[in-house]
């Protein structure tokens, strides 16, 4: 070649488009990379508890899959999603109480495609999106690369207030409204079930979409089930599922389950993005459900992470000094903590990594701004040891700064 690429090519003055410019990389991914330094206690991330994966189901199963669908198991597929499977989902979400059918449902990778998926198809620069105050981070960063704005709804132990919900439709005529139901994250707090009936009334009434991202609800190691809100809400509720937290995140398999007229466009949507969800890992979790492996393996997450919020709670009574409140979920991931007003919880960060400790400011889960003094305690994935030593060095912090 005459001329020379590294004279006259300057990757770095390429036109990337400004909204992509303007998109801040993830917080809790850049903690989650400290994390994983040695000797580090991390409650930063939403991380299952890597002793519970299935490995040795799934090695075996991993085998039948090849035996038994042999190159379909590693061909392309549908973009719905494998048939048997897609089957199996819409059976499992009817017999949990929401009549499903095949054409409701569409598999994605993850639940967080699933919110990528929606947010691609409704959301145009500008449009508003209602959102719980705080809310999972990972859907705003989906929303921000779409331009969305937003309306933060506050919340109290029951969830969002509903109230608020109505006012906001009418002032901004939102696109969507978004809501984490179950053991939401960041807080663990779950929608009364008073609260969930008065919000599907209200999209109803006002025809707006209510996307309900789900991964949570199966985790329950405490009270009394919740009635979904699609179970209540029928076609006016987007459902968002995932099998991250009940078998395994880097299987990459959600999905979404909707009104038929919406599925359609999504699956455009979907095949815009990737054309369709691996195939291997479909038919992987397929076998498991099929051979009636997911419950009983729920049963040993739900043990083992209620033993891990007991310790996190009791670890908390006995280090932590007077002024701090947090959450008491009784399912999902985390617990919430709220700080003497004027703490920031991104500002002792520092000091905790020094200590060797590690967990999510609350300030990014605030669409609005805020929150400067909470912070989010993941208790999954740390091991009961850890749990007891993490708290302990979080608690000589704070009586450090507090
Ligand atoms: C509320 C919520 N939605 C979606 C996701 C993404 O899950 P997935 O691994 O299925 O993409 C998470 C993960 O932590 C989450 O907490």
């Amino acid at each position: 070649m005459a001329i020379s690429v590294n004279e006259h090519v300057h990757p770095e003055k390429w036109l990337i488009a400004p909204h992509v410019i303007r998109l801040e990389t993830s917080i809790i991914r850049e903690i989650l990379k400290i994390s994983s330094q040695p000797g580090v206690i991390s409650f930063a991330g939403g991380l299952p508890a890597p002793e519970l994966f299935p490995l040795d189901d799934l090695k075996r199963i991993c085998g039948q899959v090849i035996e038994t669908y042999g190159p379909a198991a590693f061909q392309y597929s549908l973009s719905r999603g494998v048939p048997p499977f897609v089957g199996l989902l819409a059976e499992r979400a009817s017999n949990s109480g929401c009549p499903t059918e095949r054409e409701n449902v569409l598999v994605t990778a993850g639940a967080h495609q699933a919110i990528e998926l929606v947010a691609r198809a409704f959301i145009d620069p500008g449009d508003y999106v209602i959102v719980e105050n705080p809310t999972y981070v990972g859907a705003l960063q989906a929303f921000n690369y779409y331009q969305a704005r937003y309306v933060p709804i506050e919340m109290d132990r029951e969830g969002m207030l509903v109230e608020q919900v109505e006012a906001s439709i009418r002032k901004f005529s939102p696109k969507l409204i978004y809501t984490v139901s179950n053991f939401q994250n960041p807080t663990g707090i779950s929608m009364s079930e008073g609260r969930r009936q008065a919000l599907v009334e209200v999209a109803v009434k006002y025809n707006i979409p209510l996307i309900d991202d789900n991964p949570y609800r199966e985790i329950r190691f405490a009270g009394r089930p919740a009635t979904q809100l699609k179970a209540i809400g029928g076609d006016a509720v987007i459902e968002l599922h995932t099998f991250s937290k009940t078998v395994a995140p880097g299987l990459r398999i959600g999905w979404i389950n909707g009104p038929k007229p919406v599925m359609g466009q999504l699956e455009k949507v979907k095949q815009c993005t990737d054309l369709h969800t691996s195939s291997f890992s479909q038919y992987l979790i397929y076998e498991f459900v099929k051979q009636g492996l997911i419950d009983p393996h729920i049963e040993k997450i739900k043990a083992n992470y209620l033993e891990k919020r007991n310790t996190m709670l009791h670890s908390l009574e006995k280090h932590f000094p007077s002024g701090i409140s947090w959450t008491n979920p009784e399912g999902g991931l985390f617990l919430w903590l709220e700080l003497p007003k004027g703490v920031s919880a991104k500002d002792l960060l520092p000091r905790a990594i020094e200590l060797g400790v590690t967990y999510v400011y609350g300030s990014p889960f605030f669409s609005a701004g805020g929150g400067e003094n909470t912070m989010r305690l993941g208790f999954s994935n740390p091991t009961v040891a850890d749990i007891v030593e993490g708290v302990k060095r979080l608690g000589t912090l704070l009586q450090e700064r507090i």
